[in-house]
């Protein structure tokens, strides 16, 4: 049990790991020997692209591979002498001359200008002796291979790279590399378990992150790495695995100590760390291809290489667009936390959703403008084109990107593992639907999600019962006053998907919908009547004629809510009552004609319990006994008269 609590850790849990990340890199940059090295690699030069080739080609004629190149004086000055002899290696280095500019509008003007270029020679580390030079190096991870291991291999094979743990000579000095076009990863074989566990997640990110073609990718090698590290860093922990002394000093050196730029990571990558753990989770996994072998030695070059890979862009790319929505659900977040979310905070307490609601849901608010998110989120390197297909922006017409949600509480619409799939917003005052969603996408399917499932599952499985509600509102209110056992439809019909889900969980659900409401005709469509026959008990609570459970809580009467839900009647019992109530019966042709349209819901009903509860129920309705009505009608309905959407045609 507590081994499942650590490979599981929640949201928050995750989140915190970054905030660790941060805080320990916050202490190393700090750090003396770090500001020691950070200033000495300061003093070597990012040498243009022409530069760097004379500074290649001359060393590789003389055989040697550069490593860290700077001028004479600069070795002195680090504490190293070039040898006596060592010929330096020739770059050119512009010539630069303060002259003055006329022009007309401004006064003469002094400037800079390149003017020239002459020959400078600079020597390689290898060329020098004296002190060593200072660096924070990263300290490889001492430990065994995880259990995980083989199903992070598969994760890599899911995704179609061969995985390959050998020293083969393509690593140079890297401990692991991911190549795009072999499309294989190979991890260095004689490294500690733990080390090729954390370099093997290390690889898996970028596979997920950074393909080239993506538009998510941030175009900078740093970023890059930084990421996929981070991640590495964050799975592991949450694994017990700690790769501090290897990942700090990796992440510090590739952000150049900027922590800003760490920071900027965080959405993508508390996104990714979080969608691979919940990968790694055995449990989850039981329903994918499950693998007879288990051990270490499954994961072996020739076994792999063997096997055709399997190009999945599919996992690709949700995984791309959770990063968007996750970003956006963050950043609604903070808005609605800020100064600036006052009026929408205020809009919702007066609605009796507290701060603890706001944040059990993560909810937030977008502002009323056309490009506040967009150019946040591709700020945070997203490219366009995913943003559009995330459906948290669209484009206009002159091609402009434009938020979807302007001036709205935003809900965030998760799925059954907590993480946001998609975004509904409500209008806080003005022109436009009072409700919008982000349009469907891989991730986000209006017939599938069920709001509120990830906080009412554990619930639903106590009490062994789901309530189904239609309005976002309805939910968040119904778990405040602690009925958490509830689930809404979010407006759409209620669907098979939705039945299936919530079957996994318990076979007695109940309704808590408006009485006329198409989810109620939806249930009708899809189960009949005879909901019994699926084995589910579906249940239709009678609430008071156009209130919602929001409604009724917001008026402080969640004790009838509660009781409404309780005496929830069986859908047959409520299908008649929906007669009775719609005929007179002291007319005898509306009585004849009540009697056949109830008598044909009876009829329709084959588990046998639930059809003499029917049967029942409609006696005491319409005051006649049971036999009474069995000889009247219910013998005489042929199987082909059995109720077919009756409701539905308005009888
Ligand atoms: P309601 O109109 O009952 O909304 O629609 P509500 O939940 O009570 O909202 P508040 O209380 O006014 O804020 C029920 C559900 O139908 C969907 C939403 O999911 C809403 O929660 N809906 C409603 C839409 O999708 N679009 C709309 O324009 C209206
Ligand atoms: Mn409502």
């Amino acid at each position: 049990m507590e081994t499942r609590e650590r490979n599981r850790p929640s949201s928050a849990a995750v989140e915190r790991l970054h905030d660790q990340l941060q805080e320990s890199l916050r202490d190393l940059v700090t750090s003396e020997d770090w500001k020691r090295a950070l200033e000495v690699a300061s003093r070597f030069h990012d040498y243009s692209f022409a530069n760097t080739r004379l500074i290649w080609t001359q060393a590789l004629a003389r055989g040697f591979t550069p490593t860290r190149v700077a001028g004479y004086r600069t070795w002195q000055q680090l504490g190293r002498q070039v040898r006596r002899g060592e010929r330096g290696l020739q770059i050119l280095a512009p010539v630069i001359r303060k002259v003055t500019v006329d022009s007309d509008e401004e006064e003469a003007k002094e400037q800079r200008r390149v003017v020239g270029f002459r020959v400078v020679h600079v020597f390689d580390i290898s060329q020098t002796d004296g002190e060593p030079l200072p660096e924070v190096t990263a300290a490889i991870v001492e430990g065994d291979l995880p259990e995980q291991w083989n199903q992070l291999a598969e994760l890599i094979g899911e995704a179609g790279f061969v995985l390959k743990v050998a020293n083969l000579d393509r690593l140079g000095d890297a401990n692991g590399i991911t190549d795009w076009q072999r499309r294989d990863v190979v991890i260095r074989a004689d490294l500690p378990g733990a080390q090729r566990f954390k370099t093997a997640v290390h690889e898996l990110a970028h596979i997920r992150l950074h393909e080239p073609t993506s538009e998510g990718r941030p175009n900078c090698r740093g970023v890059v790495e930084v990421e996929a590290e981070s991640v590495a860093y964050m799975v592991c922990a949450a694994l017990g695995i700690d790769s501090t002394g290897y990942s700090l000093p990796y992440v510090a050196a590739w952000s150049g100590g900027d922590l800003d730029k760490v920071a900027a990571t965080a959405n993508r990558v508390i996104g990714c760390a979080r969608t691979v753990l919940s990968q790694l989770e055995p449990e989850q996994r039981l329903d994918r291809d499950p693998s007879p072998s288990r051990g270490p030695s499954r994961v072996d070059v020739r076994d792999r290489a063997t096997r055709e890979p399997v190009l999945n862009r599919e996992d690709i790319r949700r995984s791309q667009l959770q990063g968007v929505v996750e970003a956006a659900t963050a950043i609604y977040y903070r808005h609605l936390r800020s100064r600036s979310g006052a009026r929408a905070r205020d809009y919702l307490r007066g609605r009796g959703i507290g701060d603890t609601a706001m944040d059990r849901w993560q909810l937030g608010y977008a502002p009323a403008s056309w490009q506040w998110l967009a150019q946040q989120l591709l700020r945070e390197g997203f490219g366009e084109e995913l943003l559009l297909d995330a459906g948290v922006v669209g484009r206009s017409r002159t091609g402009r990107l434009y938020d979807r949600m302007r001036n709205r509480i935003i809900f965030p619409l998760h799925g059954a593992d907590g993480t946001p799939r998609g975004i509904a917003g409500r209008l806080l005052s003005g022109d436009g639907p009072k409700y919008l969603n982000t349009p469907e996408t891989a991730l986000y399917k209006k017939r599938t999600l069920l709001y509120g499932f990830h906080l009412a599952r554990q619930p639903i499985t106590d009490t062994g019962r789901a309530v189904v509600v239609e309005g976002y509102t309805d939910a968040i209110a119904a778990h405040q006053v602690g009925i958490s056992n509830v689930v809404a439809t979010g407006g759409t019909a209620l669907t098979p998907e939705h039945l299936q889900t919530l079957r996994r969980v318990t076979g007695d659900v109940t309704l808590a919908f408006d009485g006329d409401s198409a989810g109620l005709l939806a249930v009708e469509r899809i189960v009949g009547v005879d909901a019994a026959a699926h084995s589910l008990r579906v249940r239709v609570a009678r609430l008071p004629d156009r209130r919602d459970p929001a409604d009724l809580i917001a008026a402080g009467d969640s004790t009838l809510l509660r009781e409404t839900i309780s005496e929830a009647s069986p859908l047959p019992h409520h299908l008649i009552d929906r007669i009775i109530q719609r005929h007179n019966l002291d007319e005898p042709e509306d009585f004849a004609r009540a009697l056949r349209a109830a008598g044909t819901i009876v009829a329709s009903i084959r588990e046998p319990c639930a059809r003499t509860e029917a049967l029942a129920h409609l006696a005491t309705e319409i005051g006649r006994d049971q036999t009474w009505i069995e000889a009247a009608v219910i013998a005489d309905t042929p199987q082909r008269e059995r109720y077919r959407g009756s409701m539905a045609r308005g009888l």
